[in-house]
């Protein structure tokens, strides 16, 4: 292949170490420190204004960044009835969507400042999410399938990638041509808002785009009504599961689904393994972003001769996390997104903590929803229950005999998101990754932070229903029936 065909280039981003960067970033967020901004329904007509209701900065509760107006079921009926395909020609749609991600680059301040108050994203969080966003938009942008869009599709997107999910999904459907509407979810109204502007500033037309802020009612309005095509779904998957019954009696018989969602991910350090790179790699990959990545690092299985010097140096390199506000420049790990996500996560390491089974747990700042990086004992995976959706890491031991144990229990979980391996043997690796079923596989790194087009995203089992998203084979699911596949 072409490595510098526009479809293989991704965004630069920005270098947060190059000191003159980083202060031109700080300053283009600071201009917006106390913007307040106002999220409402962006229908194909303009509409009478709704009542409003405050958005709270989850790691600073006396900060409101501003204000969401929730669509109705009204509204929902008017974006359903008046949703029209993108007819312009491919070309004409490319130009546009590669507009739109310029537009999201010429506008990082105030998307960082969102991300911040609105997400609780660290700046080098909010950096990742938008070279992200621009990504999609640009990949989808130069992939576009010679085929007929399957017609209106619904498109529905968790809090911890409020950008970049939220635009990979419509970028890939608008794309194709389909009509679009999108429902972000209900903690972050904020950022979908001003990304579904730029896409209209950029070209796309209102009633081929449309913006329906609201919650779970909203987004079973949306994907149990017989004028859906599709939908495009990232969250948990309780929720898919319920958005995948309410399809099945209510939209015609195939209209696909594309679920992208949790994950109980582990990863495998071996007593070969160099031990500082496992620890940076453990590090990123359960404590970045707070540990609200669905790719994040859940269980951590360590070889028994190494697991002592693995653990000090772990606890030693947690000591350096600093938890805090993420607007400061310092900040590792910010909050996590809300008082229920709080309420969970604290629940668990409580349990934890009455066993006994709490290796290392550090200080949290008194306001804002935050919960500092923790380890937690547990004898494998499956003692975990559930995803728990934070900065919370469980770690086992195992004995060198044992590894096929460890990956049959890896694999008996059902999920098959990300996967992790440490080791300098070559044979290991063949022999791991050839038996563990998950959508990424990582060895001798972290495992977080896909990048779109050269590391495509998405699970099995219970993580998801492929094709991978920022992948070949993504936008073929977003056509007319004759043109899709299955493919991952
Ligand atoms: P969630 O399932 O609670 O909500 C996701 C979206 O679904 C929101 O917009 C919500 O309003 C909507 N929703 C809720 N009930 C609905 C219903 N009945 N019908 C239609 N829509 C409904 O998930 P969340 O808490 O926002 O996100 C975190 C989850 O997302 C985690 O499980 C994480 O692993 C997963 N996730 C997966 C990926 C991936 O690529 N696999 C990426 C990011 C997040
Ligand atoms: N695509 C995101 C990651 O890889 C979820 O971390």
């Amino acid at each position: 292949p072409d490595l510098f065909a526009p479809e293989r280039r991704n965004s630069i981003g920005f270098d947060l170490h190059h000191t003159p960067t980083l202060d031109a970033v700080d300053k283009a967020r600071e201009a917006f420190q106390e913007h307040q901004w106002n999220a409402t329904r962006l229908l194909a007509t303009d509409a009478a204004p709704l009542a409003t209701a405050p958005v709270t900065n989850p790691s600073t509760p006396e900060d409101n960044p501003g204000t969401v107006a929730p669509a109705s079921a009204t509204d929902a009926e008017v974006a359903m009835a008046s949703a029209t395909p993108w007819t312009a020609p491919a070309a004409e749609r490319a130009t546009i969507l590669n507009a739109a991600a310029d537009l999201y680059e010429a506008h990082h301040g105030e998307l960082f400042a969102l991300l911040a108050r609105e997400a609780g994203k660290s700046l080098p969080d909010c950096v990742a999410e938008l070279r992200e966003a621009v990504d999609f938009l640009r990949y989808y942008a130069a992939n576009i399938p010679d085929a007929e869009p399957a017609g209106t599709f619904t498109c529905i997107s968790p809090w911890n990638f409020p950008l970049a999910i939220f635009s990979g999904q419509i970028a890939a459907a608008l794309a194709v041509g389909n009509a679009v509407l999108a429902k972000p979810a209900e903690q972050t109204p904020l950022i979908a808002h001003r990304a579904v502007q730029l896409l209209h500033e950029a070209g796309v037309p209102r009633d081929v785009l449309q913006l329906l802020p609201g919650g779970g009612e909203l987004g079973a309005r949306l994907t149990s009504d017989p004028r859906i095509s599709g939908v495009a779904f990232t969250g948990s998957t309780a929720t898919a599961l319920k958005i995948r019954a309410a399809m099945a009696h209510n939209l015609r018989p195939g209209a696909p689904l594309i679920a992208e969602t949790g994950g109980l991910n582990a990863m495998i350090v071996d007593s070969t393994a160099l031990p500082e790179q496992a620890v940076q790699s453990i590090i990123e990959s359960a404590f970045q972003s707070a540990g609200q990545r669905c790719s994040a690092l859940r269980c951590l299985y360590l070889q028994e001769d190494i697991a002592d010097d693995v653990l000090t140096m772990l606890m030693g390199a947690m000591d350096a996390l600093q938890v805090g506000d993420p607007w400061h420049i310092s900040t590792d790990c910010g909050p996590v997104i809300d008082e229920i996500a709080h309420r969970g996560i604290a629940d668990h390491i409580a349990v934890a903590r009455a066993d006994g089974h709490v290796l290392k747990e550090m200080a949290t700042p008194e306001q804002g929803t935050f919960i500092a990086p923790t380890l937690i004992k547990v004898s494998g995976i499956g003692d975990l229950e559930r995803e728990i959706f934070g900065p919370v890491l469980h770690v086992a031991r195992f004995k060198a005999q044992d590894l096929d144990r460890v990956i049959d229990d890896i694999n008996a979980t059902g999920y098959g998101l990300t996967f992790g391996l440490h080791t300098r043997i070559d044979d290991r690796v063949q022999h791991v990754t050839d038996a563990i079923h998950a959508g990424n596989i990582y060895v001798n790194r972290n495992q977080i932070g896909a990048i779109v087009g050269s590391q495509p995203f998405g699970g099995e089992g219970l993580s998801g229903t492929g094709p991978k998203a920022g992948g070949p084979n993504y936008m073929s699911r977003f056509c007319a029936p004759d043109r899709q596949s299955t493919n991952d």
